[in-house]
């Protein structure tokens, strides 16, 4: 077995603040990251699959067949997207931040993982989103909350 990583890139904008908590609490938690406009990020996302090396290509996944899976399952619903207001588990429920988010990705992966990659490899692994140099987030296959 080997795990195999891609790296992806996506810009979407966030404001996080928690219904659970009143507005000086959600002020003085998330600072500036509590701006009524939001903020945008950068984002990179890694996915890293784990599976055997197939004998007859000497690969361990198909980087098309991810390539689509993660375009499809993940980067057209946050591509530029307002995080809060566009990503259906985002809209007035949990708070976007990047814990939540790599959360969300996950599953999103996870969902759409078997109608793109027939039979049980690769599986997915783990899902990895630098949010800027400093904040760096993971979510490990049975590892999730
Ligand atoms: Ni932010």
């Amino acid at each position: 077995m080997i795990t195999v990583t891609r790296r992806y890139a996506f810009s979407a904008s966030h404001r996080l603040h928690s219904p659970l908590l009143a507005d000086e609490a959600n002020r003085e938690l998330f600072g500036k990251c509590n701006n009524p406009f939001g903020h945008g990020h950068n984002y990179q996302l890694e996915v890293t699959v784990r599976g055997p090396v197939d004998a007859t290509t000497g690969l361990a996944v198909d980087r098309e067949t991810l390539d689509r899976l993660v375009r499809h399952a993940v980067l057209e619903h946050v591509e530029s997207k307002d995080l809060n207001r566009d990503v259906p588990a985002f809209a007035g429920h949990y708070i976007p931040t990047t814990e939540n988010l790599s959360l969300e990705i996950f599953q999103m992966l996870e969902r759409s993982w078997r109608s793109e990659f027939k039979g049980d490899l690769p599986v997915l692994e783990k899902v990895r989103i630098e949010e800027t140099a400093r904040n760096i987030f993971e979510v490990h296959a049975h590892g999730q909350a």
